[in-house]
C-alpha cells in the first residue's frame, strides 16, 4: 500500500472514530433516554447531505486530574455549516456522549469559530444544547470559554438570527447563552434550564423541587417566558427551527424571503363582519381573526402559552413575512399586564431588528390594574412595549377591532408612535377609558344624588358612547387613516404593506438606547 493510500485510510479511520463521539455505549445510553446524538440532530435539522463539519480533530488541552489520558476527537461539540431550504446556516450541537457535553476551552473555541464565521457571512446560528455545563476539570478555562461565547452572542444580537434548542440539561451560567439568543426551543420531559439545581435549592432555601418543576419546558414556556416554544419531541423542535427560519432574513441587512402565495389577496372573509359580540364585555377569539386574514391561515405563534392575553407570531401577507401582535380578548379581556408587555416588546424589537413589518390587531381595554401589577413594575414593563413600538422603523400597520383605551391606545402602534397605516373597524371604541369608568369619574357624585341613579347612568353612558365609543372621533383627527369593512381586512392590510415596502426611516444617531429595563 502506497504511503498516500495509507494516509487516506488513517484519515477515514480517524473520521469514523470522531463520529462515534464518546463511544457506542454512551450513544446507546443517549438513545435510551429518548434523545438523539449531536450528529443525528444536525442531520435532521439541515438539508440532506449539506453539512460540512469543522474542527473534527480538535481535542481538549487539559492536564488536570489525569485528563490528558482521556481525549475524544471533536471534544464534545459538533460544529459546522449547512443549508436549510438552500439557505446557509451555521450550527453547533453539544455531544452529551463526551464528558456529558461539558464545555472545555477547546469546545468553546469551536463554537466561537462558527459564530465568527456566521457574522462574516451574515447567516443565522442554531445551537443545540445538551450539556452538563462547565467542564469541572478545566476550572476557569471553561468559564472563560463560556464568556467568549456570551460576548459573541451579544455582538451578533440584532445582526444575525440566533436560535437555541435545549434538548437536555442546560444549567448554571450555561443558560445565559440561550438567554442571549432570539428564540429558545425546549423539549418537554427531556430538557431543563436553571441557574442552580434542586440540590442547591434545597440547601439554600429548604425548598423541595424536582428538575422538571424548577426548569422544565412547561415551566419556561408558561411561567418564566424563557422558552419561546415547548415541543413534544426533538424531531418537532428541529422542524420548527426550519419553519421559523423561513420567516426570517439571513441578517439585519436583508429582507425575509418572499414566498409565492396562492391565497387570493382580495379574499373577503364575511365571518369577520359578525365576529364582534353585541355586548362589549363579551370576548371573541382573536385567533379566528388572525387565521382569517393571513395567507392560508398559516400562523407560527411564538410564546403561545406565556402571557396568552397577547398573541405574537409570524405569518405572511401575499408571501411577505410579517410579525403579528394582537390582543386576545378571551384572556384577561386582552389587558396589557407585565408579562404581556415584556413578551410583545421583545417580539416587536426582534421584528424591527430584522426588517420584518409589524401588523398589530388591537382590542385592549387598558393596562391591568392592581398592586400585583404595580409592584411587579407595570410602569417599566409597559414602557418597554411603548418604547419598542416607538423606536421601530419597519412598516407598521395597525387595525383596531374594538376597544383601544387609555395608555394602551398610545402603546399599541398608534399613529403617534409612527404607525404608518392605522385602520379601524366600525366597532372600534377609541377613548380615554371605557364608558362605565368614565361616567363614574365624570358624573358619579351627581348620579348618587338623583332619585333614579340607574336611569341617569344609562343616559350618560349612551351620551358617552355616542361621543367617544366609536372610531369616528379618532378618524376626525386623522389618527385613524380609514374605517374599513371587517371582511375586507386582509386586502387592506396587503395593500398597506405593498405601499410601505419602500419605507425608509432612520432614528437619530446614538451609541445605543436606554430601554427601560
Ligand atoms: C465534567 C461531566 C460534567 C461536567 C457531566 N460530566 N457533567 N464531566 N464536567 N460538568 C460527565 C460525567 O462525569 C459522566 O462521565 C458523563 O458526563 C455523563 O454524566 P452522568 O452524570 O453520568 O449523566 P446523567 O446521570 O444523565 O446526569 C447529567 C447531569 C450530571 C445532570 C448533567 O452529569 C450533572 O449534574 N453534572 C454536573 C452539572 C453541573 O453542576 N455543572 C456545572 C454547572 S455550573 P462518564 O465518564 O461517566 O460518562 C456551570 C458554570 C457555567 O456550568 C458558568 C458560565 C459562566
Amino acid at each position: 500500500m502506497s504511503y498516500q493510500i495509507e494516509t487516506v485510510k488513517k484519515l477515514i479511520q480517524l473520521r469514523e472514530k470522531a463520529r462515534l463521539g464518546g463511544g457506542e455505549k454512551r450513544i446507546a445510553s443517549q438513545h435510551q433516554k429518548g434523545k438523539y446524538t449531536a450528529r443525528e440532530r444536525i442531520g435532521m435539522l439541515l438539508d440532506g447531505g449539506s453539512f460540512e463539519e469543522f474542527d473534527m480533530f480538535v481535542t481538549h488541552r487539559c492536564t488536570n486530574f489525569g485528563m490528558e489520558k482521556e481525549t475524544y476527537l471533536g471534544d464534545g461539540v459538533v460544529t459546522g455549516y449547512g443549508t436549510i431550504e438552500g439557505r446557509l446556516v451555521y450550527v453547533f450541537a453539544q455531544d452529551f456522549t463526551v464528558f456529558g457535553g461539558s464545555l472545555s476551552e477547546s469546545f468553546a473555541m469551536k463554537i466561537c469559530k462558527i459564530m465568527d464565521q456566521a457574522m462574516k457571512m451574515g447567516a443565522p446560528v442554531v445551537g443545540i444544547n445538551d450539556s452538563g455545563g462547565a467542564r469541572i476539570q478545566e476550572g476557569v478555562n471553561a468559564l472563560a470559554g463560556y464568556a467568549e461565547i456570551f460576548q459573541r452572542n451579544i455582538l451578533a444580537s440584532g445582526v444575525i438570527p440566533q436560535i437555541s434548542a435545549i434538548f437536555g440539561p442546560c444549567a448554571g451560567g450555561a443558560v445565559y447563552s440561550p438567554a442571549l439568543t432570539d428564540f429558545n426551543i425546549m423539549t418537554k420531559g427531556t430538557s431543563y434550564m436553571f441557574l442552580t439545581g434542586p440540590k442547591v435549592v434545597k440547601t439554600v432555601t429548604g425548598e423541595d423541587v424536582t428538575q422538571e418543576q424548577l426548569g422544565g419546558a412547561s415551566v419556561h414556556a408558561t411561567k418564566s417566558g424563557v422558552a419561546h416554544f415547548a415541543v413534544d419531541s426533538e424531531e418537532d423542535g428541529l422542524k420548527l427551527i426550519r419553519k421559523l427560519l423561513s420567516f426570517l432574513p439571513q441578517n439585519n441587512l436583508e429582507e425575509a424571503p418572499l414566498m409565492s402565495c396562492n391565497d387570493p389577496i382580495d379574499r373577503l372573509e364575511d365571518s369577520l363582519n359578525e365576529i364582534i359580540p353585541d355586548s362589549p364585555n363579551k370576548p371573541y377569539d382573536m385567533y379566528e381573526v388572525i387565521g382569517a386574514v393571513v395567507d392560508n391561515g398559516d400562523f407560527l405563534e411564538v410564546h403561545r402559552d406565556f402571557a396568552a392575553n397577547i398573541i405574537v407570531g409570524f405569518a405572511r401577507f401575499n408571501g411577505v413575512s410579517v410579525g403579528i401582535v394582537a390582543n386576545q380578548p378571551r384572556i384577561l379581556a386582552g389587558c396589557l399586564d407585565n408579562n404581556a408587555s415584556r413578551k410583545a416588546a421583545r417580539f416587536v424589537r426582534f421584528c424591527d431588528a430584522f426588517n420584518i413589518p409589524i401588523v398589530t390587531l388591537v382590542d385592549v381595554p387598558g393596562f391591568l390594574p392592581g398592586t400585583q401589577q404595580e409592584y411587579g413594575g407595570i410602569i417599566l414593563h409597559g414602557a418597554k412595549l411603548l418604547y419598542a413600538y416607538g423606536e421601530a422603523t419597519v412598516p407598521k400597520v395597525t387595525v383596531t377591532l374594538r376597544k383601544s383605551y387609555g395608555g394602551a391606545y398610545c402603546v399599541m402602534s398608534s399613529k403617534h408612535l409612527r404607525g404608518d397605516i392605522n385602520y379601524a373597524w366600525p366597532t372600534a371604541e377609541i377613548a380615554v377609558m371605557g364608558p362605565s369608568g368614565a361616567i363614574e369619574v365624570l358624573y358619579g357624585k351627581e348620579i348618587a344624588t338623583v332619585t333614579d341613579p340607574t336611569q341617569l347612568a344609562a343616559e350618560k353612558e349612551a351620551e358617552y358612547r355616542e361621543a367617544f365609543a366609536n372610531p369616528y372621533n379618532a378618524a376626525k383627527f386623522g389618527y385613524i387613516d380609514d374605517i374599513i369593512e371587517p371582511r375586507n381586512t386582509r386586502f387592506r392590510i396587503i395593500r398597506a404593506l405593498q405601499q410601505l415596502a419602500s419605507k425608509k426611516l432612520v432614528n437619530p444617531p446614538k451609541k445605543h438606547d436606554n430601554l427601560p429595563l
